[in-house]
């Protein structure tokens, strides 16, 4: 669903390139998470798979982009927001309504979604996220929080093929988050849409994606499915990147046991797995 092949781009009148030989697949109905110190270039590359970068961010643009089949440099960006819905880092930029329930509006009328269809959807979105009771609310009245919701909301209204979310909960509380990513979850697993999530929550982040990639300087530090990438832990941490303290108890464990174990994604894993060794 998404084909990217040796993608190295350097933003207009800068020099050091904010991604460097970038590739990566991501299956249709995959779920990657995205994490890395801070300009490590992952918003640059969340714009390159909606083709903001390089249609709205100019610059030395080498290698492919494709989602769906389509290039991203060939594709206009109207035709690509039919296939990539983006919820972008700064929400504000691109909530443009100034009530909850326009701004759902808005982008469905946009897509041509048929008027029948309209309310169930802007339903299903609203209930979803959890915020049926802010529909008539101005924008100008919400917390940041609330405003990364009706962000989320009206990206998922639309249904696309591919979401782009670049850090969707940064300003909500443990509980929001889990909800957010449970929701992405079943978008993921019931309509098939492919995921792409940059975030820094890392625990959730390595419980809900299959495949994660690590940016460092505009480079892959490292990808692969998530098991596989956390047992990388040390090597992760060195960059900043905390593991889940789950991905270093099946290490300490083996140190004990002198058995090779699997590494641990979540709590209800290692709790199995302690339990079994307790047998
Ligand atoms: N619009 C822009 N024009 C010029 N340079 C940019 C622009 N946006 C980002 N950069 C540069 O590109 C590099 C990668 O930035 P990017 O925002 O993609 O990183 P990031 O991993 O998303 O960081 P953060 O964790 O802070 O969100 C940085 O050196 C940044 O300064
Ligand atoms: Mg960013």
């Amino acid at each position: 669903m998404i084909d990217i092949q040796a993608l190295t781009f350097t933003y207009k009148d800068e020099t050091a390139p904010a991604l460097e030989n970038i590739t990566l697949s991501v299956p249709e109905g995959g779920f990657l998470g995205i994490i890395g110190p801070a300009g490590a270039g992952k918003t640059t590359l969340a714009r390159a798979i909606g083709g903001i970068v390089p249609h709205h961010y100019p610059g030395d643009y080498y290698g492919s982009v494709k989602v769906d089949g389509l290039d991203t440099i060939d594709n206009r960006l109207t035709d690509l927001s039919r296939i990539v819905g983006t919820v972008f880092q700064d929400v504000d930029s691109q909530i443009i309504s100034s009530v909850v329930e326009d701004e759902l509006l808005y982008g469905m009328e946009n897509f041509g979604i048929p008027h029948d269809e309209i309310p169930r959807r802007m339903e299903f979105a609203l209930k979803q996220v959890g915020i049926e009771s802010l529909r008539e609310r101005t924008i100008a009245s919400l917390s940041g929080g609330q405003r990364q919701k009706v962000a989320i909301a009206s990206v998922i209204a639309l249904r696309p093929k591919v979401l782009v979310l670049d850090e969707p909960t940064g300003e909500l509380d443990p509980a929001s988050s889990r909800q957010i990513f449970t929701l992405l979850k079943t978008l993921n697993e019931e309509y098939g849409i492919t995921v792409v999530i940059i975030e820094q929550k890392i625990m959730l982040l390595c419980e809900f994606a299959r495949q994660l990639m690590v940016l460092d300087h505009g480079r892959i530090f490292v990808k692969g499915d998530t098991r596989e990438v956390l047992s990388h832990a040390e090597e992760l941490e060195a960059l900043g990147v905390n593991c889940p303290r789950v991905a270093y108890l099946s290490r300490l464990l083996e140190k004990e046991t002198r058995e090779t174990l699997p590494v641990c994604v979540s709590i209800e894993e290692a709790e199995a797995m302690v339990r079994g060794l307790m047998k």
